[in-house]
């Protein structure tokens, strides 16, 4: 990040060659040369130099002689400098090398940066007193006494007494002394608490605890809690729990791997204001203030040894059976007994750092290094030293048939990115264990369009303890601001690396400067501690309590509106009664329906008190409730329906005669002429109030812009060439009547060298105040099994900007990514539609749309569905192919014209960049489809 060496962002691959220990002769490293000033602490009898995070090893001199070695990125190494220091002036040096023997235990998916950083710190300690000390929590059955035991390890071995006190935050926001207990020094102090005041991430309670020796004091925060496993289900102090969680890693755009305490605090933040309930320290401990963050603002953690060697399946066997080659790989590194060692250092040096963490429920091994000898010591060592916490370890999946595994450690089973069937399958086939999604909903790009699926299928199987979301932000480098607007950021590919995963690590639920993509709001609502829903007829509203631990009645306050064609015409405060955990209450909630339009009822919950870091006045979320209504049209779209098929008493005319050479058919009208092209049965021009609204013809679309999720269709795309498809007619004739024309068309959309992809046959009616219909009735070839989209395309006039629609927003939305935006009335410009995926992909789309309109120069262009239909749409300054062609948001140009899309569906996004395809329901995969539009041109000045 500072200029030396370069950014390379590699994934699986490790980006030098397989050979343990040896890494390459070329290794970047940075020597450091540090002053500072020293004087000796007359109570402190030690000095402790630590370092909190150095990659990926280093040596350490102290005044020109030489203190000692390193290794482990993420770990705090201290080394005991009492006898190196002197008076005044000292000079620290510290040799840093890119590449050691451990960098083959840190092949996680990242930009592989080297350098120190974490805190750099002097440690003053007394030479006799406390060295180390471990809190457990103990709860009684009825929850009415806890026993906070400390065991503690001295200096040198040598007991000193102690002085322990917790005190409890009293309402006030004073302290009063709960428990106090002194030893004079035994291994052991044991605190009781009457009445303890439990730990949980709804309601973080800590206790203050104060160790003193006779010079030093020791402040600790502690948490009252037990986590273990009955019935398949994880409990917390006795009830069940579910992970709402997500996947972080330490990056950041401008410090790499340098997570201040600033950036640590506003990242968890954002995370506890989405509706997350735990975070996976992926793959590696966090630095050590997330913890103690953690704790107070309430979010579980797993933490995750400092672990990866997915690079062994990469290397080459020639075998290439599944179980086989898994044992080849595995025999390199995670099972063989070379690596045990190295294996439970990593292990080691996370439990004993962190183990006084009352927010780390589980441990997890590390990631993705296969299973064998290594892993089966280092959970067993790990259950023996801390059995109060739960164990679980993803990579224990994939196993060789051949051999036998000890397992018997591992608390949770782990799996990423399983498919709907595959979860299923274990849970309905007497699982032996609870399962965790320890990664799913893969947030690359454009999507994932699965969170509300996900979440149905955890509410339903109470083996299914959750799920952590791939991931929390991009990673990327900045490389300062573009021209225009926006900051140039860098991925894999941009730096000259010889190896390299492109934009594999843009897949975060932020932006790499933390700005929320749209799928944040989508995984806040989806994970609304309330939810409810409507019965009309008897005007009953039925809340569910999706908390484990909070009544919302004295904390939530809900009110509702009743929406009418996006105008409340109801609106009120509901009086939250009390709702137990994972309950349910019915109230009354009389309203009067509307009999005809689209009617929404929402419900929004807001906090009326602080809860722990949420201040009170924040929303929870919302409820979109569907009011069904007898007529659901909506009024906007009726009226200018009415308003344009209303005779204008002026004439038509038409010219399509065989005499007439040109290809083009000529609608004629008061205020405006249109032109369609015979070849292809398309608009070709629209004037109307003498200007042109047109820059091209309008065209059928198939093709998106392919987001990150469709990497894996996109092939077959590109070889039905959807594309590049082109319109033909076959047959065009015209029909008209003293108030329209009528052209039928009989055509096609294909491409070069392969068939059409449909057939259709259309209808183009124009009305004598100038509006269009579009009847399309399309049969797709059976040999084509999905479309990215299908719908209309229209190239309008740049001054055509500024867009109001009737659907789905204000963000983004799709057919499976829906769940944050609301049915309303909305108006927009074209640069606030467009959202800014570093990788430029298909972006902006409004679902469940009745109506959207462009305007300008005194024209609005309406487009309103002519069916039972609703429909989604895109305007924006971007083509797809632009979008398509460019590999950086700060790369697009835009093309001069307002591309408006009409279609009448637009495949779902899924999240099959890493996880299961797309499911069926969000596919465009039938073989015929029909649909009609209205094109209905406006002047503004006029009245009509
Ligand atoms: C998982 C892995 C993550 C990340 C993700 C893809 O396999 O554990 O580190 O690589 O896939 O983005
Ligand atoms: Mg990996």
């Amino acid at each position: 990040m500072k200029g030396y060496d370069r950014n390379q962002y590699t994934n699986i691959r490790y980006p030098f060659p397989y050979d343990p220990p040896y890494v390459p002769q070329d290794n970047p490293c940075g020597a450091y040369r540090h002053h500072f000033q020293w004087h000796k602490d007359p109570k402190a009898g030690c000095t402790f130099l630590n370092f909190e995070g150095v990659d990926s090893c280093f040596y350490v001199w102290l005044n020109g002689r030489y203190v000692g070695y390193s290794q482990i990125s993420h770990h705090t190494s201290e080394f005991d400098v009492t006898q190196f220091l002197v008076e005044g002036d000292n000079l620290l040096a510290v040799l840093v090398l890119k590449w050691c023997d451990a960098s083959y235990l840190e092949d996680q998916d990242k930009f592989r940066m080297s350098g120190i950083f974490r805190d750099v710190y002097l440690l003053n300690r007394p030479a006799a007193g406390i060295r180390d000390y471990h809190i457990t929590t103990e709860i009684s059955p009825d929850y009415k006494t806890a026993v906070l035991g400390i065991n503690l390890s001295f200096a040198a071995n040598h007991p000193v007494p102690v002085t322990a006190t917790l005190l409890h935050a009293d309402q006030k926001g004073g302290e009063y002394i709960d428990a106090k207990a002194e030893s004079a020094g035994g291994p052991e102090l044991r605190l009781t608490v009457k009445n303890p005041v439990l730990w949980n991430a709804e309601q973080p309670f800590l206790y203050t605890l104060i160790m003193e020796t006779s010079n030093e004091v020791i402040n600790e925060r502690v948490g009252f809690r037990t986590v273990c496993i009955r019935d398949n289900q994880v409990l917390l102090n006795g009830t069940a729990i579910t992970f709402n969680g997500v996947n972080r890693h330490e990056s950041d755009p401008v410090n790499g791997a340098v997570m201040d305490y600033k950036r640590t605090l506003s990242d968890l933040m954002i995370i506890k204001e989405n509706n997350f309930n735990s975070v996976r320290a992926s793959h590696y401990p966090a630095v050590p203030y997330f913890y103690q963050l953690c704790d107070s603002i309430g979010l579980y953690v797993i933490d995750e040894a400092d672990n990866e060697s997915h690079g062994t399946e990469e290397l080459y066997f020639y075998e290439d059976d599944y179980s086989q080659r898994m044992r080849l790989s595995h025999e390199r590194i995670a099972d063989n007994p070379d690596f045990i060692e190295p294996t439970l250092d990593r292990i080691r040096s996370m439990v004993i750092r962190n183990r006084n963490r009352p927010c780390i429920l589980v441990w997890s091994m590390g990631n993705e290094c296969g299973y064998g000898c290594t892993f089966e010591r280092a959970l067993e060592w790990t259950k023996e030293t801390d059995p109060d916490r739960l164990t679980t370890y993803e990579s224990a999946f994939y196993m060789a048939d051949d051999r036998e595994y000890d397992c018997s450690n591992i608390d949770i089973v782990g799996r990423m990115y399983p498919s709907f069937d595959d979860i299923r399958k274990y849970l309905d086939n007497d699982p032996a264990a609870p399962l965790l999604l320890v990664e799913y909903c893969h947030a690359m790009g454009n999507g994932p369009g699965d969170f509300e699926d996900y979440h149905e299928l955890i509410e339903e199987y109470p083996a299914l303890c959750g799920g952590f979301v791939w991931e929390f932000c991009d990673h990327a480098v900045c490389e300062g601001q573009a021209a225009e607007d926006g900051a140039v950021y860098l991925y894999g590919g941009d730096s000259d690396e010889l190896q390299h995963d492109g934009n594999f690590c843009l897949d975060g639920l932020v932006y790499p400067d933390r700005r929320p993509h749209t799928n944040l709001f989508e995984y806040k609502n989806v994970y609304r501690p309330l939810r409810s829903s409507y019965d009309t007829a008897s005007g009953t509203l039925t809340i569910s309590n999706h908390m484990d631990f909070t009544d919302p009645q004295d904390i939530i306050s809900a009110s509702y509106a009743l929406i009418l064609d996006g105008t409340r015409i109801a609106e009120g405060t509901l009086e939250l009664p009390s709702i137990k955990p994972r309950t349910s209450v019915s109230l009354e909630l009389p309203l009067t329906i509307p009999s005809k339009g689209r009617c929404f009822l929402w419900i929004t919950y807001v906090l009326k008190k602080a809860q722990g870091a949420l201040p009170a006045g924040h929303e929870l979320g919302f409820d979109e409730i569907r009011i069904p209504v007898a007529d659901p049209v909506y009024a906007k779209a009726l009226l200018i329906r009415n308003n344009a098929s209303q005779a204008a008493g002026s004439h038509l005319s038409y010219q399509d005669t065989e005499q007439y050479k040109d290809t083009l058919i000529v609608i004629k009208g008061k205020g405006f002429s249109y032109s369609f092209d015979k070849r292809t049965g398309m608009p070709v021009s629209m004037i109307f109030e003498g200007e042109e609204l047109l820059d091209k013809p309008v065209e059928f679309n198939f093709w998106r812009a392919p987001v990150d999720n469709d990497m894996f269709v996109v092939d077959k795309w590109k070889k039905q060439r959807l594309d590049r498809t082109l319109t033909r007619a076959y047959e065009i004739s015209c029909q008209s009547d003293t108030d329209s024309v009528e052209i039928h068309v009989r055509q096609s959309a294909g491409a070069m060298s392969v068939q059409p992809v449909v057939r259709m046959d259309s209808v183009w009616t124009i009305n004598s105040r100038g509006a269009v219909t579009l009847n399309v009735n399309a049969a797709k070839d059976p040999q084509i099994r999905t479309l990215p989209r299908i719908g209309i395309r229209m190239f309008l006039k740049k001054w055509l900007k500024v867009v109001s629609y009737y659907g789905m927003g204000p963000m983004e939305s799709y057919v499976d990514k829906h769940q944050a935006a609301r049915h309303d009335s909305f108006t927009a410009t074209l640069g606030e539609l467009h959202e800014p995926y570093i990788r430029p992909q298909e972006n902006g789309s409004h679902y469940d749309c009745d109506y959207v309109s462009v305007r300008g120069r005194g024209v609005r262009l309406n487009v309103i569905s002519a069916d039972d239909n609703t429909f989604s749409f895109n305007a924006a300054r971007f083509t797809q192919e632009e979008l398509e062609g460019k590999a950086h948001e700060h790369e697009l140009t835009a093309c001069g014209s307002t591309v408006l899309c009409i279609d009448h569906r637009m495949s779902g996004l899924g999240s099959a960049s890493c996880g299961p395809e797309l499911q069926k329901a969000y596919r465009i995969d039938e073989d015929s489809y029909s649909f009609a539009f209205m094109i209905v041109p406006e002047n503004l000045n006029k009245q009509v």
